[in-house]
């Protein structure tokens, strides 16, 4: 019961949208596309929906989801009181768009499952109008997060998503592939200044530029001891490929190819299957099983959009030792560097 948006028209489009708004109404999850990635949707008021979702992912229920309207009118009925003045400020210049605020909730307005137990409520406006419409239709804020298996990399398209929750949903909406690619920017306000929970499609310099009067902070940089592998601290899973994965860094191509391409023939001499994720310009320097590229350091922009099917085409070619080139850390390339430490469980190799 997949209702495909992908190649149709606009009338099986149409139905396809109201078929899944009428499952969201009734308790059902749906996916369907946002501009960043691919969101698994249920009604925000309804427990026994938003657990589904839950049960769906193998998401552990301690991470709380973000909510998402079609209208900043729905906000006042979840949202306790007016949002901050910068906050506001932001929706103005952001929404719809991929930037989700973080809002003090209205008790018993959406679903603990929510929140989870929190306080507060994430929610933002996607920029999609497959989005929009469904969300329309429903009428209800719909709780979504990234619709893939909890560990695995975000769906940018469709068949991401049928390939990790085929059989387990009540059906995907398809949109064709996602444009930003990464997941949208989470902040909240606290204390007089904006913070960065999560890096995404809005980028910091964007926040500074709408926000010029309010310090705009965000989490460390990535700043490793130059030499060894940082010492695996806690393991993330999150964004990551089947196969080991760990991130290079250094300021000059040719050595950090040179480099990965002895620790990939170590690596290939001890039975692995290798796999490099690179950028478009630099595939030529690179040697493995799989040379994976996931857009044009000229254009950042494509990095991101291309980030997760890169991740996952890993896994379709069967690699179990992968190392991938770090990209720039500003702009853009800060989403992409905080999913690909993750993605690496934070182990960085800086030649
Ligand atoms: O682009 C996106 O944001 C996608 C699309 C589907 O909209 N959604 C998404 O959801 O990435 P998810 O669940 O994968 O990520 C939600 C993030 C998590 O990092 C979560 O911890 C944070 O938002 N979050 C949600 N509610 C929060 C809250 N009340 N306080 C702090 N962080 C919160
Ligand atoms: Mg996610």
């Amino acid at each position: 019961d997949e209702a495909g948006t992908g190649t149709g028209t606009r009338e099986t489009a149409d139905k396809a949208i109201a078929e899944a708004a009428g499952l969201l109404v009734q308790g059902e999850t749906v996916a369907f596309p946002t501009e960043t990635v691919y969101g698994l949707g249920a009604d925000a008021t309804n427990s026994a929906a938003v657990e589904g979702i839950y049960r769906a992912k193998g998401r552990p229920s301690d991470n709380p989801l973000i909510v998402h309207i079609a209208d900043r009118s729905q906000m006042d009925a979840f949202a306790e009181g007016t949002p901050a003045e910068p906050l506001r400020r932001l929706m103005d210049v952001f929404w719809p768009g991929p930037l989700t605020v973080i809002v003090p909730v209205r008790a018993g307005a959406v679903s603990p499952l929510v929140t989870a137990g929190l306080s507060t409520v994430g929610v933002r406006i996607p920029d999609h109008p497959v989005a929009l419409a469904l969300l329309r239709a429903a009428g209800c804020p719909v709780a979504a997060p990234s619709a893939n298996s909890s560990g695995r990399p975000s769906p940018t398209m469709a068949e991401h998503v049928a390939d990790d929750l085929g059989g387990r949903i009540g059906g995907i909406v398809d949109g064709g592939p996602t444009g930003v690619g990464v997941e949208s920017t989470v902040v909240e306000w606290a204390s007089g200044a904006i913070y960065i929970l999560r890096p995404g499609g809005v980028t910091a310099e964007q926040l500074r530029e709408a926000l010029p009067d309010v310090p705009v902070r965000e989490p460390a940089r990535t700043e490793e001891p130059a030499g060894t592998p940082r010492a695996p601290g806690m393991k993330y899973a999150h964004y990551a490929p089947k196969g080991s994965m760990r991130v290079v860094l250094g300021d000059d191509p040719k050595a950090v190819a040179e480099w990965m391409r002895r620790d990939l023939d170590a690596a290939k001499a001890r039975g692995e299957r290798t796999g490099v994720l690179t950028y478009d310009e630099r595939r030529g320097l690179h040697h493995a099983d799989a040379v994976v590229s996931s857009g044009r350091l000229a254009e950042p922009e494509t990095i991101a959009r291309g980030l997760y099917a890169a991740l996952r085409q890993f896994d379709r070619e069967g690699a179990t030792y992968i190392l991938a080139e770090g990209c720039p850390d500003t702009g853009i390339g800060r989403a992409v560097m905080n999913r690909l430490l993750k993605a690496a469980g934070q182990e960085v190799i800086r030649v």
